[in-house]
């Protein structure tokens, strides 16, 4: 079988340190080119670290469309900072290569439907890395949700308390090229809620500002780090998220729906289990299989999946469509702070 040959845009923290070296998984499928970063010493690092996982050279460039131009490529995985993604996809697309880009899609919804548009003319694979999307046990709660286990969902809730962002990625902490911490952080968030939700967002009303994490390490903070969110919804639900970038390095995610008949509830505690406690008083734990489909790595199923709609077909997962939905709500939620008023979906561009 001839192998996907990948070039790589952007070898920070995800690419060199989220687990090791991506599509480490699939290094049977792929052969990785060339790598690209700005940075000469994290570049220099990368190429050392991938060459020495993967076994042989791998080309390095400083500039991206050098890359896309001169090495032999038949995809590009681009993890630069959030500002960049639509330039670097729409380059790469154009040039007639398959891109897997980071989450979160873009900064605004118009650049959004760009990626889309490009996407769609190419005929390219066009897929995002949210890798919450690919674990088992959110697809359970779906699960139980569409068998009707807890009646109409009317509420649900994620509650994540961590520490802050890393010094080292000064982009983030500057909203123009991250987005803020709603959109860098809870697209995720909003991608498992909006699966069980099943419906669209009308109004976001978000409350957050900056308690500690004014100067972290000397870099000057725009973004918040806590915050409440509030969404309602077309079918009459609502949303509550609560993000805390003050809890030091004791990371707690908790995650609930709950519906006209019972609800779901499950946190970082407890593992690969799913509670579920009916208004009948029956109630019951799942273990999740986790031999399952989708794979329960940290952002490997992300890749497989991505290789195997480039080598057979088929859409992935998480498509533009999906990826740009989880920007619905952080992107009004960031607004909503900004001006302290309820911000309308609609308004969004
Ligand atoms: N899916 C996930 O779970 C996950 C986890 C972490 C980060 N991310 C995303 O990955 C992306 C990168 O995050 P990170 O944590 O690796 O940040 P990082 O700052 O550690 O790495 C980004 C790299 O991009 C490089 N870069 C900047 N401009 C460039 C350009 N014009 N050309 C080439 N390289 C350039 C930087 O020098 C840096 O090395 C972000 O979009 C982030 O949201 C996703």
């Amino acid at each position: 079988m001839k192998k996907i040959r990948i070039g790589i845009v952007g070898t920070g923290q995800r690419v060199c340190l989220h687990g090791g070296c991506v599509f480490r998984e699939s290094r049977d499928k792929i052969q990785i080119v060339a790598l690209c970063d700005i940075n000469t010493e994290r570049l220099e690092n990368a190429r050392k670290m991938y060459e020495n996982e993967f076994g042989y050279g791998i080309e390095t460039y400083q500039d991206y469309m050098e890359m896309l131009k001169d090495a032999t490529l038949d995809a590009v995985y681009i993890a630069t900072p959030n500002y960049l993604h639509a330039e670097m996809t729409i380059k790469a697309l154009e040039i007639g290569l398959h891109v897997l880009c980071e989450k979160p899609m873009e900064l605004s919804l118009a650049k959004c439907d760009e990626m889309i548009a490009v996407a769609e003319k190419s005929g390219k694979v066009l897929s995002f890395a949210m890798q919450m999307h690919y674990r088992h046990r959110y697809h359970k709660v779906k699960e139980l949700i569409d068998r009707g286990e807890i009646g109409k969902v009317a509420m649900a809730w994620c509650t994540e308390y961590r520490d802050p962002f890393a010094s080292i990625k000064d982009w983030v902490w500057d909203p123009v090229k991250s987005g803020g911490a709603i959109v860098e952080k809870n697209c995720h968030h909003y991608d498992i809620l909006d699966m069980w939700i099943s419906s669209r967002p009308i109004s976001v009303y978000a409350n957050g500002n900056i308690m500690k994490h004014h100067k972290p390490h000397g870099i000057e903070s725009g973004i918040i780090d806590n915050a409440w969110i509030i969404t309602d919804y077309e079918s009459g639900a609502r949303s509550m998220v609560g993000i805390s970038f003050l809890a030091n390095k004791h990371h707690y995610r908790e995650f609930g729906v709950i519906g006209t008949e019972g609800k779901i509830f499950f946190s970082s505690n407890d593992q690969e289990i799913v509670h579920v406690v009916k208004t009948n008083g029956d109630s019951e734990s799942y273990a999740i299989n986790l031999s399952d489909n989708i794979t329960n790595d940290i952002g490997g199923s992300v890749f497989n999946e991505f290789l195997s709609c480039i080598i057979e077909g088929g859409e992935p997962m998480v498509d533009g469509a999906m990826a740009k939905n989880s920007m619905l709500i952080p992107l009004a939620a960031e607004l909503s702070i900004r001006e302290k008023r309820i911000v309308l979906v609609n308004e969004l561009k």
